[in-house]
């Protein structure tokens, strides 16, 4: 699979150790940023670049880095076919893609450490959609609300 990882200054820390960690996994990474650190940096931009590799099909998930998760959370769902939530906790990283599609795993490098971040992208990574047909129903309700705006 191919996977974004993009961060802003708050997300800064955890980024390296967990790109090297996709890679060990076997899949490519791609490194939407930020490639410094830079305190001025927003985590909307972040966002936006990993929702366009989604929409655009150049990569399959994303991880996406902020100071607590929560902000690049709120940024990435605004953006059509973007499922991202903030998990910290490796239970709610997996089912999040078995159920419910999550396609985008935002962690807060304040909040977590790089250990636990790791077991959370491994989960993931390696997690797939169910496919089931009520997982199915549900995901065309998410996707009606996503259209109805
Ligand atoms: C940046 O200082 C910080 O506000 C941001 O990374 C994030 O925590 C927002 O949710």
């Amino acid at each position: 699979m191919k996977i974004a990882i993009a961060c802003d200054h708050g997300g800064y820390p955890l980024k390296d150790a967990l790109m090297q960690v996709i890679a060990s996994m076997g899949h490519e990474v791609v490194d939407l940023g930020a490639h410094s650190y830079d305190a001025n940096d927003d985590y909307p931009d972040f966002a936006r670049y990993i929702g366009q590799a989604l929409q655009h099909g150049q990569v399959d998930k994303g991880v996406l880095l902020c100071g607590s998760g929560v902000g690049a959370c709120i940024a990435a769902n605004k953006q059509t076919g973007v499922r991202a939530s903030v998990c910290h906790d490796v239970y709610s990283a997996h089912q999040g893609v078995e159920h419910d599609a999550m396609n985008v795993l935002c962690l807060g490098s304040r909040i977590i450490g790089p250990q636990l971040a790791e077991d959370l992208v491994r989960a993931f990574v390696s997690a797939s959609f169910s496919g089931e047909e009520r997982h199915n129903r549900r995901l065309e309700k998410v996707n009606a609300l996503e259209k109805a705006g």
